[in-house]
């Protein structure tokens, strides 16, 4: 797919202010500092579309971005970040719970998973609540240019076994890094796929 436009539409802290459900739309969750806004930047080729950052907790609202004037890509605040205070981590929950479970036009959630580090229990929880609450998502393994790449290769291994010890289909999984648009034509290709139905 083409990406012709690709522009900030709003950001909004809960659901009920989220613009109308009239187009579809897919949302990145993850760990914060996995990556979601890079790969929103990298899949519209747009390098400051979404706001990165190197620390941890960038993203806090729920932010649409309209592209090709047709469907919006979802950039939502990641979980665990270690020094989030107990309010903070309980707004967040029902941020992100109440986005998951209200949007109807939300056609396929991307949980990104970190392809640098060990199967984290609170990936496999999150993966296990979109799964009980039959949410539609794929996996996205982030940052593979990240050098120690068969270590990358053993982390993505042991994170589908473990996910499969609760699951006995896994959802689609794609590989990607923001550095080297790896995965780019493939995740494009699948939201347009979802798209054409
Ligand atoms: P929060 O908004 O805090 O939840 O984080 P996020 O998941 O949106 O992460 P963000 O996109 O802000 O990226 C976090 C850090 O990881 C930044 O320093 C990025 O440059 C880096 N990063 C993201 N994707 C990649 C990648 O594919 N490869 C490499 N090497 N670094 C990446
Ligand atoms: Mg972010």
């Amino acid at each position: 797919m083409i990406i012709k436009t690709a522009e900030y539409l709003i950001s909004v802290p809960k659901v009920e202010m989220a613009p109308h459900s009239d187009r579809p739309e897919y949302a990145f969750i993850g760990r914060s500092n996995v990556g979601k806004s890079s790969l929103i930047n990298m899949l519209t080729d747009h390098s400051k579309l979404a706001l990165t950052s190197g620390r941890p907790g960038k993203t806090r609202m729920i932010n649409y971005f309209n592209i090709n004037k047709d469907w919006y890509l979802v950039d939502l605040p990641g979980y665990g970040y270690a020094q989030t205070g107990k309010q903070r981590r309980q707004n967040w929950r029902k941020m992100i719970e109440e986005y998951f479970l209200l949007r109807i036009s939300m056609q396929c959630a991307f949980l990104l998973i970190d392809s640098g580090v060990p199967p984290q229990d609170i990936d496999i929880e999150f993966a296990n609540w979109l799964g009980e609450n039959q949410i539609p998502f794929v996996i996205v393994f982030t940052k593979t240019d990240k050098k120690k790449a068969r270590q990358g290769d053993n982390h993505i291994r042991a994170f589908k076994q473990k996910l499969g010890e609760y699951w006995e289909q896994l959802p689609p999984c794609y590989l990607s890094s923001a550095e080297t648009k790896r995965g780019r034509e493939e995740l494009l290709e699948f939201i347009e796929s979802v798209n054409a139905n």
